[in-house]
């Protein structure tokens, strides 16, 4: 069983104080903490090994490129990857959908169709827009029902024998909702098309195994894997991965190259124009390591446990609603609260040393659909612990007797 309090101590940012009080991170969905062993590891990586990869016959460069090598093997085997050369380094999810929008759009028909959904991140929705435009195809959406679950039905009748792909995020960062997607996935394959799963807020929180979701692309970032940011993959299935043309261009990823023209690498290198970021990739391979050591299945009970916790003992609060009440949830959980402005919350909360996110977390046509400009959102990670959320409790309790003080007669401010 999976040890809060002792994983907590592992990381150093989390044991000082805020404002006086003890740090209550509840921001991991925007980026996680990085345990000692991630920061070591990179720290002495810099110090005795660092070299740039691939061009060098030096000692060092040939250990610092085995080293990534070796990193690129770790996250094939913890997706469960058919091959290495399926991993494809990025600087982050945002980065590895922006390869596939500019990369596999070019060579598809025009009128071809792509789907979204309601719930996408900014970094799911502008590519598209933005391929759409420049390649001539349209762009669709399932909606989102109230409870924070996708319309499934109308996924169904916008599936057309013009969809090329469907780029659909696998758990909310913002309603928590983990989606269904052997379903949707197999529902697109029938008519012909494409999925691309943004797993940004799933990989931290439980076991992905891209072999058996049998997705096309599956992408996602370091930074909320307890790892460090600047770096990222990008998952594709080889029989793709092999017909797709590069999206970036420079050394690294060329086989040869004459003043008139150039002949591209293999993947993954194809994908891979430029140094990459060497130190993170080694940090990447600590966190990967660190978490496997705790279990994913185990971070995932403890974790289930503590969103379920969190969701009795928030709803209980009066004038508050929940954003997002699916059936199954990653620990992801927003929350309005009458009359009080999240960015008051989060004020607040932030001098009782909590730290949550408020605003619309990049999803702003989620905001325009339950009709709210913001929400503060907590998000737990493997060192959240059920005190931490009694005491966020007392906060809102705080926030809402502060909030609702009489205002001074007029002229007394
Ligand atoms: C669901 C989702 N997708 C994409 C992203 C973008 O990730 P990055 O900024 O690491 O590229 C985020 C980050 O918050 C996210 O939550």
């Amino acid at each position: 069983m999976l040890n809060p309090k002792e994983i907590k101590k592992k990381f150093p940012i989390l044991n000082q104080k805020i404002h006086e009080k003890p740090l209550i991170y509840l921001d991991s969905a925007a980026s996680s903490q990085k345990p000692q062993q991630v920061i070591r590891k990179m720290s002495s990586f810099l110090r005795t090994d660092y070299a740039n990869v691939h061009r060098g016959v030096h000692y060092l460069s040939q250990q610092a490129t085995d080293k990534c090598e070796q990193v690129r093997e770790k996250i094939q085997k913890f997706i469960n990857a058919q091959s290495s050369s399926e991993i494809i380094f990025t600087k982050g999810t945002t980065e590895s959908i922006n390869t596939v929008a500019f990369s596999y759009c070019q060579s598809l028909k025009p009128g071809s169709e792509i789907i979204i959904t309601e719930m996408e991140h900014h970094s799911n929705i502008v590519p598209w827009q933005i391929a759409c435009q420049k390649y001539n195809l349209t762009l669709k959406h399932i909606p989102v029902l109230t409870n924070g679950e996708l319309d499934l039905k109308a996924y169904t009748k916008i599936l057309t024998k013009n969809t090329a792909l469907v780029a659909i995020t696998h758990a909310s960062n913002v309603l928590g909702t983990i989606n269904p997607l052997k379903q949707i996935i197999t529902q697109a394959h029938l008519i012909g098309a494409k999925v691309l799963v943004d797993g940004a807020q799933a990989v931290p929180h439980f076991k992905v195994n891209v072999q058996e979701l049998d997705c096309d692309f599956y992408c996602f970032s370091s930074h909320k894997l307890y790892g460090p940011s600047g770096i990222g993959i990008l998952y594709a299935k080889k029989n793709i991965l092999d017909t797709l043309p590069p999206f970036q261009f420079g050394g690294g990823m060329i086989e040869t190259v004459t003043l008139d023209k150039t002949t591209f690498a293999e993947p993954p290198l194809r994908f891979e124009a430029g140094t990459p970021p060497i130190e993170a990739i080694i940090g990447f391979g600590a966190a990967i390591q660190f978490i496997e050591k705790i279990g994913l299945d185990n971070i995932h009970r403890y974790e289930t446990a503590l969103i379920q916790y969190a969701h009795q003992k928030i709803k209980k609060v009066s004038d508050l609603q929940i954003i997002g009440t699916a059936e199954h949830k990653v620990s992801v959980l927003s929350f309005v609260l009458k009359n009080i402005h999240a960015h008051d919350i989060g004020t607040i909360l932030d001098q009782e040393g909590i730290a949550v996110r408020v605003g619309h977390h990049c999803a702003q046509p989620l905001m325009q659909k339950y009709q709210i400009p913001a929400t503060v959102r907590i998000s737990f990670g493997l060192y959240n612990t059920f005190e931490e959320v009694d005491i966020l409790i007392q906060a809102l309790n705080k926030v809402k007797k502060i909030m609702s003080l009489p205002k001074s007669p007029k002229g007394d401010d």
